[in-house]
């Protein structure tokens, strides 16, 4: 099988994940190291103004160019810091901007460059293929929660809280479903910074000082997103207009971070599934919030756990993944369903550097 690594650079905007795997897209024969490169904050600064420019920016932009460089030498920093040897690399790149509604979902980075720079073949660029094609490019996730999750009881969710959230169904027969179902750390990452300078709240500290405002969670979940049937995906920045307008901006910070952390709760409970799954498993920097997942657990009234209760690596599953989809790409098997991004069919999705 080819060892492959997978990097990952989710839209918290808070670095780089690379993980090493040894799989042939459809089976797991070994997990190997992980490591994650922190943005330094001026990065994160630069990423975040692109995130704003990105629906007018030419793909010639100088800002563009000077970012991709340095995205490219974050990777190329992670592979050599996972010091394993690997055949494949599958890089996801960091998104600027999601609009499968226009077709259009853009990740920066630049897949020739490390190819050139690390001599290992590199898959990337996932999404576009199934975004021209009417899916919503997104998650990609679902079909490796479910090679993970074959022996495990079922129906099962799996919960990824990133930036987004976004969660897999997986039925009794295997069948799966799959959406973002919200916000997950983004909102709360930007008000945390913005009352207190931090990137994000620390152990749900700040938000467990607080209290739920119920008029302002009652806006936020008013928001026509959470009315539509899967499968449906987000941009980072979609929910920011109802922020705005939510009365969200009047509160403390501590109970503007407990009404932010019950709109992540409130939205994930929100979910429905043909069959309720009997456990959620859960990975991604939400699960290390104790409040959201104290809060989940309560609002979902059957155990709400992280995946290291069954053995999988909840920082480094989301770049494993893109390691089990480059193998699977370059035997063209597909990456997406049209049960898991709406794409009519079975699609596969990356291009090649080196292959
Ligand atoms: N100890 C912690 N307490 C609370 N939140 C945390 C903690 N560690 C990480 N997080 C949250 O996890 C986020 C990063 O999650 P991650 O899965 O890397 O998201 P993404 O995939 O979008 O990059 C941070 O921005 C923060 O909100
Ligand atoms: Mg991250």
């Amino acid at each position: 099988m080819p060892r492959t690594i997978g990097l990952m650079s989710g839209t918290s905007l808070d670095g780089v994940d690379a993980a090493w795997l040894d799989t042939d897209g459809v089976r797991v024969s070994a997990f190997g190291p992980a490591v994650t490169v922190p943005y330094s904050d001026a990065f994160r600064r630069e990423l975040r103004a692109l995130l704003d420019l990105a629906p007018g920016l030419p793909s010639g932009d100088p800002r563009l160019a000077a970012a991709e460089e340095r995205l490219t030498d974050y990777h190329v920093q992670a592979v050599e810091q996972l010091g394993a040897p690997a055949d494949l690399i599958g890089f996801h790149g960091q998104t600027i901007l999601h609009q499968p509604q226009n077709r259009r979902t853009w990740q920066i980075g630049d897949g020739d460059a490390l190819y050139r720079r690390l001599g290992i073949p590199v898959v990337y660029d996932f999404r576009s293929a199934d975004v021209a094609a009417g899916g919503q490019g997104a998650p990609l996730v679902p079909v490796y929660h479910a090679a993970l999750a074959t022996d495990l009881p079922k129906p099962i969710a799996v919960l990824n809280i990133g930036g987004v959230a976004n969660v897999t169904w997986i039925g009794p027969d295997g069948a799966l479903l799959s959406f973002d179902t919200g916000p997950g750390n983004g909102p709360l990452d930007d008000w945390v910074f913005r009352h207190t300078g931090q990137a994000f709240d620390r152990d749900g500290a700040l938000g467990r000082s607080g209290a739920v405002d119920a008029v302002v969670l009652g806006r936020l979940m008013a928001d026509p997103y959470f009315a539509l049937p899967g499968p449906k995906s987000l941009d980072r920045l979609d929910f920011n207009r109802s922020l705005g307008t939510s009365g969200l901006s009047a509160l403390s910070p501590a109970d503007g971070a407990a009404t932010l952390t019950e709109f992540t709760v409130a939205s994930i409970a929100g979910a429905t599934f043909p069959i309720p799954p009997q456990r959620w498993l859960v990975c991604g920097g939400g699960r290390l919030n104790p409040v959201l997942m104290e809060r989940l657990g309560r609002a979902l009234n059957v155990p709400v756990v992280p995946v290291e209760t069954v053995g999988w690596n909840g920082d480094a599953l989301e770049a494993q993944c893109f390691g089990f989809l480059a193998a699977r790409s370059v035997r063209g098997l597909p990456l997406s369903f049209p049960s898991t991004t709406g794409v009519p069919n079975p699609i596969t999705g990356g291009r090649m550097a080196g292959l």
